[in-house]
């Protein structure tokens, strides 16, 4: 029988969504995973505000709580092996997911993906355990926008990129 939770991930496999890599480093080390689960919380007052939900078991939960800061690092409709490297589908050669990318770093010294649609580098305001998940409140403190190009989405458990309508 379908469980409400089977509904509930049918249902947000529907709900297309953009895919970001949330990096972060500091004294607890340097980690990255890749969430769906981003969202904007407020442009104003007392300043630009977004969050992600990052998996308690996660290596990046701990670290982006310890460091107090880090980047949500928006992916381009051509980077899904960004995203699969950061989820742990595609294995580097000695562990490290961040060995194939370019990088550098805004204000925080998260780690900035180069070539990223659009950074969002932040430090942490808030956290909430929220069951398995933990949301992370970021202060927005700096934002790349890169050369406008089509988002990653992700939509019924398959990468795409969004197609204009014909009017
Ligand atoms: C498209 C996509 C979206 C994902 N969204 C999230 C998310 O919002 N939050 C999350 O905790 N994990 C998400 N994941 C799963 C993590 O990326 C995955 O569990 C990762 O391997 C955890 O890494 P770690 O355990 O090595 O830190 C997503 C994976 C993919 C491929």
């Amino acid at each position: 029988m379908e469980t409400r939770r089977d509904q509930f991930l049918e249902g947000m496999s529907r709900a297309a969504c953009t895919v970001s890599v949330v990096t972060t480093d500091g004294a607890a080390g340097r980690a990255g995973v890749t969430v769906s689960a981003m969202a904007s919380v407020s442009a104003d007052a007392p300043g630009p505000c977004l969050l992600v939900c990052v998996h308690e078991k996660s290596a990046a939960a701990a670290a982006i709580a310890a460091n107090g800061i880090f980047c949500v690092n928006v992916l381009g409709a051509g980077q899904s092996h960004v995203s699969d490297t950061f989820a742990g589908r595609i294995k580097t050669l000695d562990g490290d997911k961040f060995a194939p990318f370019d990088w550098g770093v805004m204000e925080t010294g998260a780690p900035a993906l180069d070539h990223a649609l659009t950074v969002f580098d932040c430090r942490l305001k808030q956290v909430v355990e929220m069951g398995t998940h933990k949301v992370f409140f970021g202060d927005v403190v700096a934002v790349r926008n890169g050369a406008t190009e089509l988002p990653l989405i992700h939509v019924n458990r398959h990468y795409g990129a969004p197609a204009p309508l014909s009017l």
